[in-house]
């Protein structure tokens, strides 16, 4: 069989061959028509003292064709069958999908590969299923998705972190060897998200080509881009499979998570542009089409100091500087004093509510707001009633001791009677209360992640799915945010069951600025929990202005964590004054495109969202300026036909420390025709470290 399936979207090209097994020959821009000679003109040499045949980057690249790295499958039936070699028996395809089948009679295994290239946003997604087609329990290792990269993508952009420093990023040349992560941490992780950039030398926001990969997998993972001694490189992407995981009986089969790619030739903002394009229409479900409300949740405001009429002035107070959501955070429920006990048994504690949760819903549906409340249902603390009655409940591995994680353990929900009582007291919750949001917790590692003795991270995440599933099903109005200690949760497929991230634990603006840049690659604003914090940063102890928190917080999904009753008047003010100006400008900033700007001085972020009518570019001074003087903001995906009114939104308010003259237009409002502003740019002012301005751009 030789065959060249052509799948196309609105700007690329996927074009793969299929000999034995299929490999593809290019995947980037848009190639308009196949030549006749394709084959021809791609057929490789053949180098001295290597194999006598060409080795082809296949799909699923083998170790028994002579693929001596990676490969995309490994496993054994009893020691045997450990090197399949597989032959391509079917192909199904249409302009933008293809179904291979593969088969090894051998070693009685069958692959599906499916490739789905978006049209509108150019995102491919990939996924394989193996099937054990023989007598005899295959025992899986691995099974990931490959895709090849062009020899010119020589530079990688990884991801690593930690808490309270999510989505830190670092560079690493891409000429020889290569760079892998494993995860092993039973969530999608603060350490390892899954997700790396390949492209051209020093491709930045706005220039070069670039390939970016996103594993929507909330469990363990591996993510690998290697280069090969002949030059040809890939990236990898896969589940993480513990020893002995995932066993298939005869006839049974595994599906690896999706493997979602884009390509990109104006740097990383064509990348961000393709991701958050595929993620709103395929990934998102928001249950009603409403505005994203502006949260205020209790947690750093009074962490577990529970008082009903506090809680209510609070609530008073959330609703006049404009808040729309008013989420109760961990401390409601029996003998939740501190962080070491009560995980599991969700009731309401009524020594602190002794007239129940209702009179506080009632009080804040009353002052306009929604109400939400938080949960972390995987958990359960040693000191709780659910663990007394049900020790056995907890995931492990019996004999042996398993640290804990902040007091706390993982229920095993594959455990059936335990899935079952966590649904029956969400579900309790969700129909006693009027809950329109649950923010979904989830704090610690799995370290002995065993189901009857066997590892279990794989049926573990499955099993998260379905308890969301089933939630939302039974409560499709009910929003859900994800959260892990922070970032911990954040990736596709938890996202098609949630509705929002909380970003990090860290409120820091500073901090946050970094975080936020990272994430933003690959999540749209609207599910970027973001919130304005209190002047001394509960993480860091660092201290920030309200101008650097408020325009931090204001260009993802808006919130306020703190006690709004403890705040100056002034500050209340002020947190009004950026919850309005975020409402103002929520349309814009949950729709638009978001663009990052290469600065020429390191020390700023620029960043900004448009939608061919208005723009807003945020510019964060992160610390000393480079030079006496700031460069002038270019506005690079500025219309060159149009022309503009161009005003600052949000400066800061205290004096300026660096600059004795400002520039006129801060004061006015300015027109400027597209070239002018891409080509000559705008004048800023001398920012002080640790401050924001906004400028608004409108088509005229
Ligand atoms: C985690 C979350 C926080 C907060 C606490 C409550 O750390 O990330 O936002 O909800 O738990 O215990």
């Amino acid at each position: 069989m030789q065959k060249i399936v052509h799948l196309k979207s609105k700007n690329h090209s996927m074009i793969i061959k299929v000999d034995r097994v299929p490999e593809i020959l290019h995947w980037g821009a848009k190639i308009a028509q196949i030549d006749p000679d394709l084959m021809l003109s791609t057929e490789r040499p053949i180098s001295q003292a290597r194999l006598d045949v060409d080795v082809p980057l296949s799909l699923c690249p083998e170790l028994g064709s002579g693929h001596f790295n990676a490969p995309g499958i490994e496993g054994h039936r009893n020691g045997e069958d450990w090197a399949p070699v597989f032959t391509t028996t079917s192909i199904e395809h249409d302009d933008n999908s293809a179904t291979f089948t593969l088969q090894d009679d051998i070693a009685g295994l069958e692959l599906l590969i499916e490739l789905q290239l978006d049209f509108n946003s150019d995102v491919v997604q990939k996924r394989i299923t193996v099937k054990n087609t023989t007598a005899g329990e295959y025992c899986l290792g691995k099974l990931s998705s490959t895709l090849p990269l062009p020899n010119h993508a020589n530079e990688l952009m990884t991801f690593h972190g930690r808490w309270c420093h999510e989505f830190q990023t670092q560079r690493l040349s891409f000429e020889h060897g290569g760079f892998m992560q494993e995860n092993r941490r039973g969530r999608t992780s603060h350490e390892n998200f899954p997700g790396l950039f390949a492209g051209t030398n020093g491709f930045s926001e706005q220039l070069g080509q670039v390939w970016g990969f996103h594993l929507g997998w909330s469990g363990n993972h591996q993510l690998r881009a290697d280069v090969r001694s002949d030059g040809r490189r890939f990236v990898q992407a896969g589940e993480l499979l513990l020893s002995g995981e995932k066993r298939l009986q005869s006839g049974e089969t595994y599906q690896s998570p999706w493997l979602y790619a884009t390509y990109s030739n104006s740097g990383l903002n064509g990348i961000s542009e393709r991701f958050h394009e595929f993620v709103r229409a395929n990934i998102i479900q928001f249950p009603n089409n409403k505005p994203r409300p502006v949260h205020l949740n209790t947690w750093e405001g009074i962490y577990f100091d529970h008082k009903p009429e506090y809680i209510m002035q609070m609530a008073t107070e959330a609703a006049e500087m404009g808040v729309e959501r008013f989420i109760i955070d961990d401390g409601w429920f029996i003998g939740r004093d501190g962080e070491r006990a009560a995980l599991g048994d969700w009731y309401l504690d009524e020594t602190k509510y002794p007239n129940g949760l209702e009179p506080v819903i009632e009080h804040v549906n009353n002052n306009g707001m929604e109400f939400g409340l938080w949960v972390e249902p995987e958990m359960v603390s040693q000191d709780s009633n659910l663990y007394r009655q049900h020790p056995d409940w907890v995931l492990g591995l019996q004999g042996y001791h398993q640290p804990s994680g902040r007091w706390q353990y993982v229920l095993d929900l594959q455990n059936q009677d335990c899935f079952n009582y966590l649904f029956e007291r969400l579900n309790d919750l969700l129909t006693r209360y009027n809950i329109g949001y649950l923010k979904w917790d989830m704090n610690r590692e799995l370290v002995q992640p065993g189901h009857q003795g066997k590892p279990a991270v794989h049926g573990q995440t499955k099993a998260l799915y379905r308890l969301l599933d089933e939630l939302q099903a039974a409560h499709p109005a009910v929003e859900i945010e994800s959260c892990s200690s922070g970032g911990g949760r954040i990736d596709f497929e938890i996202l098609k069951r949630t509705q929002r991230f909380w970003a990090s634990d860290c409120n820091d603006a500073l901090e946050r600025q970094a975080i936020q840049r990272g994430m933003s690659y690959f999540f749209p604003p609207e599910v970027m929990g973001a919130h304005i914090g209190p002047a001394e940063c509960h993480s860091t102890n660092r201290r920030h202005a309200i101008n650097m928190r408020g325009v931090t917080a204001l260009s993802g999904h808006m919130g306020v964590e703190l006690d709004p009753v403890k705040e100056s008047a002034e500050e209340k003010q002020a947190f009004a004054h950026y919850i309005q100006l975020h409402k103002q400008y929520r349309d814009l900033l949950h729709s638009g495109r978001t663009f990052r700007i290469d600065p020429a001085d390191q020390n700023q972020n620029i960043y900004g969202v448009e939608n061919g009518q208005e723009m807003l570019i945020t510019v964060c001074q992160l610390a000393m300026p480079n030079h006496a003087l700031p460069s002038p903001l270019r506005v690079s995906c500025a219309d060159e036909n149009a022309r503009y009114e161009v005003k600052i939104v949000e400066m800061p308010k205290t004096s300026f420390q660096l600059m004795k003259q400002r520039p006129q237009w801060l004061d006015k409002t300015m027109t400027l025709s597209g070239d002018n502003l891409k080509e000559i740019g705008v004048t800023l002012p001398i920012l002080d470290p640790e401050s924001a301005l906004i400028v608004h751009l409108k088509k005229m």
